[in-house]
């Protein structure tokens, strides 16, 4: 069985910097069209600038043949600091290169230590954010070590996107890598300011998949997984025609090593294999024909930008994922690494 469709886009995407940018940037460019480019690099890219210079490095890492053929564009985004200034949204906005605005809350996440403290102190940003109809992105987290990491999502939602939303009532915002039904709800009860990304991880496994045997790394990711009631929810969304749902990969490569480790970093790596693993899902969802509009259509409506003219083609056919890929500083692990994809991407 053959599936053609219109060329997706990657609306939540890690590349890293510099020298791993070979090893990342050509997955993704293979599949995909654009791709929204997460701003948290260390130091992170909290200016228009900063966000440029950046641009210019991943397309030097475009193959060629991408060039010619899919044109990849990298969409970027600024990372939101308690210093962030309102002036800064003008000046990004009239780049034409910066599509948005990512808050972290301050030590949620990989390099989230210059993230925000308190969403109140960016309400002038927030303002001008919806001045310039250019979306915020939210890792919608709550970093509460009294709160369990299970409900993280959820307290982010009362604590701090309730309140934003009521203040700034036409502000676009992007509920990134939703993981709970709680999200899905909340991103339902909204108007078409509010919509969502969902990871290929969060439609495919649960928590479960963290301890299958032993202690899984390589399935940690924040937001961490969740259970079975909330995996099938997303599933429910993805699905559902709903267009403020659309792709998001989350792809957060991190070597080997530092996955596998006393103290392991937080990130799935799934960039080699995206589209086949959404295509896994959905077809899991006999809801094949709802990929194209999740994967290619809802995103770029969103964000106002064209959808894509040209097409890529998947074949139903059983193939084995290599078990690692080369990357800095040592080999990195995809997603469902030496296992069996039911579906492949056509080259
Ligand atoms: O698992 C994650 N990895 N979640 C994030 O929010 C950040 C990302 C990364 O950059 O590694
Ligand atoms: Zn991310």
């Amino acid at each position: 069985m053959k599936l053609t469709m219109t060329r997706p886009d990657d609306w939540h995407l890690h590349v890293r910097d510099n020298d791993a940018l070979k090893y990342t940037v050509p997955f993704t460019a293979r599949q995909f069209s654009r791709a929204i480019i997460m701003p948290n690099l260390n130091p992170p890219n909290t200016t228009t600038q900063q966000a440029l210079a950046y641009r210019e490095r991943i397309i030097a890492a475009i193959p060629k043949k991408n060039k010619l053929h899919s044109q990849f564009e990298p969409l970027m985004t600024l990372y939101l600091t308690d210093n962030t200034a309102a002036a800064e949204i003008e000046t990004a906005s009239k780049s034409s290169y910066v599509h948005a605005v990512k808050l972290y809350p301050a030590g949620a996440t990989t390099n989230s230590d210059a993230g925000v403290t308190d969403l109140k102190k960016c309400y002038k940003v927030l303002a001008a954010l919806q001045k310039h109809n250019m979306p915020l992105l939210v890792h919608g987290e709550v970093n509460d070590p009294a709160v369990d990491i299970f409900d993280r999502e959820k307290v982010f939602i009362e604590t701090v996107l309730l309140p934003a939303r009521q203040a700034f009532p036409e502000l676009k915002i992007v509920f990134e890598h939703i993981t709970t039904r709680d999200a899905v709800d909340y991103v339902l009860s909204e108007d078409h300011y509010t919509a969502a990304t969902i990871t290929p991880q969060h439609l495919l496994y649960n928590r479960n998949a963290l301890f299958k045997g032993g202690i899984r790394p390589h399935y940690f990711c924040l937001p961490v997984l969740k259970r079975e009631e909330h995996r099938q929810a997303l599933n429910v969304a993805a699905t559902s025609g709903n267009a403020k749902f659309f792709l998001g990969t989350d792809s957060a490569p991190h070597a080997k090593n530092k996955k596998e480790t006393a103290c392991g970093c937080a990130g799935i790596f799934s960039a080699p294999l995206a589209i086949e693993l959404y295509a896994r899902a959905f077809d899991e969802n006999n809801a094949l024909h709802k990929l194209e509009a999740f994967a290619s259509f809802y995103g770029a409506d969103f964000y106002g930008l064209p959808r894509n003219t040209d097409t890529i083609t998947l074949q139903k056919k059983d193939w084995i994922v290599p078990a690692s890929y080369p990357f800095v500083d040592g080999p990195v692990i995809p997603l469902h690494g030496g296992e069996t994809e039911s579906w492949q991407l056509l080259s």
